[in-house]
């Protein structure tokens, strides 16, 4: 129904205004019983073969819903409902921030993508904190945190601008996420230099829950060996691959901001794979990009992912392609021969 009948009519509106409005919806179906419980009965999928244990964290299923759809922390009530395993909020930044002028969110239905030109606006970290305090959520949250969208803020001050997100935001949820490549940014991707993340990393110090780094598709193997030292130096827990892509090759046209979709896929495919066995293993993996499909969700598991993320399959497919991928999962590990996601995880690397 919603690919034949929702999305025509949505995909005919300007998106960032269908984005906002189902945000505006989904916050006001998360907050009556009766609603999630509706919602529950259409999307909802449960399965002992999808439950899987991170880092002491307990996840339903491995399907995330993926950093910048719920920027500001305004569907924790209403996404489980939807039958996500977690979502990650965010990307939260120290200030508020406005984003890039508009319009800058395009639909690029020839490559079943988006082009994201946000440029991280949210609420800013205090206003998201106080949103988010006293909730119960229902289940894992990621908060994602960058640098405030502002090419005056370079260098060391970068480093303060990240750690300013991440104190205040800290104490919210389960694990968090260190967006090292945004590529929406005033001064570009500043965060994959080491030095100055490991500035960062060296303030937030040992005691931490646990920390994900989330890399671009474009990452050079160079940038990512030392990334993937310093991950394992400051004992982190792992690595969300990837971000949008920037490849211009791939999009074949000039655009401002970063490509989600179908041509995110196969960049983030390979460099799980290529995580994974330089890790050996040993640290966690979120894919993300371009998952539409159980096999699409299955291929980075394999690959080497142990949780998955996805945003864009569900604005082209609808909100029922999570319970179609997690059925799909159950299928795919019976038919060979595995009783639970994590003796797929990382058997093709
Ligand atoms: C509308 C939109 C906003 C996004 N904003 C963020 C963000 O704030 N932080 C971030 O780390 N990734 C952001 N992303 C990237 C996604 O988290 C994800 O890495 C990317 O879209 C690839 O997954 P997909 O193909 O399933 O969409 C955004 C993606 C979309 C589509």
């Amino acid at each position: 129904m919603y690919e034949k009948i929702v999305k025509p009519v949505l995909f005919k509106k300007d998106p960032e205004s269908v984005h906002n409005n189902f945000l505006k919806f989904g916050e006001v179906l998360g907050s009556f019983f009766v609603s999630r419980k509706l919602i529950e009965s259409l999307y909802l999928y449960k399965n002992k073969k999808l439950n899987i244990e991170i880092k002491g964290i307990k996840f339903e299923n491995p399907i995330g819903l993926s950093a910048g759809f719920d920027k500001n922390g305004v569907l924790t009530d209403i996404i489980p409902s939807v039958g996500f395993g977690f979502m990650e909020i965010g990307s939260v930044t120290a200030k508020e921030c406005l984003g890039n002028p508009k319009p800058r969110l395009f639909r690029v239905p020839e490559h079943d993508g988006i082009i994201v030109n946000y440029g991280l606006c949210n609420d800013g970290a205090e206003i998201i904190f106080n949103r988010l305090k006293d909730k119960k959520f229902r289940f894992p949250i990621g908060i994602s945190i960058a640098k405030t969208n502002d090419a005056s803020i370079k260098g060391d001050a970068s480093v303060e601008e990240y750690f300013k997100a991440y104190e205040i935001m800290k104490d919210i949820g389960d694990y968090i996420t260190i967006n090292i490549s945004c590529p929406n940014v005033g001064d570009g991707r500043s965060f994959e230099d080491t030095k100055l993340l490991e500035k960062l990393l060296k303030m937030i110090g040992k005691n931490h829950k646990p920390l994900f780094l989330k890399i671009s598709p474009e990452i050079s193997k160079k940038d990512l060996d030392k990334i993937i030292e310093l991950n394992g130096k400051y004992n982190l827990a792992g690595f969300v691959v990837s971000n949008l892509t920037k490849d211009k090759k791939l999009i074949k046209k000039e655009i401002n901001g970063g490509l989600s979709g179908r041509l995110t896929k196969k960049k983030a495919d390979e460099l799980i794979k290529y995580v994974y066995r330089k890790t050996k293993g040993k640290k966690i993996i979120i894919g993300v990009g371009g998952i539409f499909t159980a096999e699409d969700a299955y291929r980075k598991i394999r690959n080497g992912a142990s949780l998955v993320q996805l945003i864009t399959g569900m604005i082209y497919k609808g909100p029922g392609v999570i319970k179609e991928i997690n059925k799909g999962l159950v299928k795919l590990l019976e038919r060979d021969g595995f009783n639970s996601i994590k003796d797929a995880v990382g058997v093709d690397a």
